[in-house]
């Protein structure tokens, strides 16, 4: 039931903290700060393709940053609907891995069984784990999301992306690329995610104070890079799913190379600024944005550098480890995506058009 909650949408976002820590303990050892073993030797494998649909590809494309930054393991990321019907060529050493909140997904599920025909090893990281897919895969990698009833995913999400991350770290360790000091590290950082999703949960009230804005723009832009790349595109897909509003997520460095001739007064640009190696890059693509007369809400944290450029808004974003960025930034995400539908009145849990699990192509 929605207990204190208007709609199961805002219940599930609040539920987060618990969500991400339940699925990091399922990989990672809070006590030693070691990277459980799990049934996948990541040494002998050579590369691994992630297969998913909808908000489960992004979390994919979110952990294949990881896969290559942390593991050194070369890992693409493909929609399930094209990767099935494109004879794709796959090398013998490759995992499959299928990311799915229900387990049902027609394409990821046919994609899953196709990787299995040619011989390669496979793994579902899905939240249902009494599904098609739990059962087709070789290993069932679980998100413990829970019964998750909005049709727009949002806990089942931020499971996925910790599970994947939580791998990477794995991964890591099991091909000498991390050691034991980093992999210390890295365990701490990801276990510090469910409180810093709690601190962002509270960034509520100054999310609120810029979706009378965002409901009457006709179109919105997402900018990030790295990890916040496919971040934007769940924002915007969030947003497009509940509110109706069109928006597009952009890698910020691809503005110039054709979306900037989108900006105007009216067109909003959401920026995804952690404090990373990137972020000075970001800034400067919004300044370009701001020139143009674009209003932008940069998100990011209070003790990062201001852009210059009149019009830039700010929303203070906790600080963190850019490995739980992800995490952490996803929660505005939905918390723009779900006041904005609020605003707007749509019916949030139940938005028009979609099914929340799409068994048929
Ligand atoms: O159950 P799955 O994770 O396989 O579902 C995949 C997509 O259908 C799903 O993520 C969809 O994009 C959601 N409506 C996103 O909010």
């Amino acid at each position: 039931e929605k207990g204190e909650y208007r709609h199961f949408m805002e219940k599930e976002i609040h539920e987060q903290p618990d969500s991400v820590q339940h699925t990091l303990s399922e990989y990672l050892d809070l006590v030693t700060g070691k990277a459980k073993t799990n049934a996948i030797d990541f040494a002998a494998v050579e590369r691994i393709q992630i297969v998913a649909c909808g908000t489960a590809f992004y979390a994919g494309q979110i952990g294949r940053y990881a896969f290559e930054r942390l593991a050194g393991l070369p890992c693409d990321v493909e929609i399930a609907s094209e990767f099935r019907y494109r004879s794709p060529a796959v090398s013998p050493k490759t995992l499959a891995v299928a990311v799915s909140q229900s387990g049902e997904t027609a394409d990821t599920l046919a994609s899953l069984t196709w990787c299995k025909a040619q011989g390669l090893k496979t793994a579902a990281v899905v939240n249902v784990h009494s599904s098609s897919m739990a059962r087709e895969a070789e290993v069932l990698w679980p998100t413990h999301a829970g019964p998750e009833i909005g049709v727009a995913s949002t806990k089942a999400f931020t499971a996925q992306v910790a599970a994947l991350l939580a791998l990477a770290v794995a991964a890591g360790v099991a091909r000498g690329r991390i050691d034991a000091a980093q992999e210390a590290e890295l365990v701490k950082a990801l276990f510090e995610s469910p409180r810093l999703i709690a601190e962002a949960l509270r960034m509520d009230a100054s999310i609120r104070s810029v979706v009378q804005d965002l409901a009457k723009a006709d179109d919105i832009l997402f900018l990030g890079r790295g990890a916040m790349f496919p971040l934007a595109m769940e924002g915007a897909l969030k947003l497009k799913e509940i509110s109706y509003i069109h928006a597009e997520g952009y890698a910020a460095g691809e503005l110039k190379h054709g979306p900037i001739a989108l900006i105007d007064e009216e067109t909003p640009t959401i920026a995804l600024a952690p404090l990373d190696d990137v972020f000075e890059k970001t800034a400067s693509n919004l300044q370009e944005v701001a020139a143009r007369g674009g209003p932008v809400i940069m998100i990011a944290p209070e003790n990062a550098p201001d852009p210059h450029g009149a019009g830039i808004r700010r929303i203070h974003a906790p600080d963190c480890h850019p490995l739980i960025a992800p995490l952490v930034y996803a929660v505005p995400m939905q918390l723009l995506a779900y006041y904005t539908a609020v605003q707007k009145g749509t019916d949030v849990d139940q938005p028009r058009n979609l099914a929340k699990s799409v068994t048929v192509e």
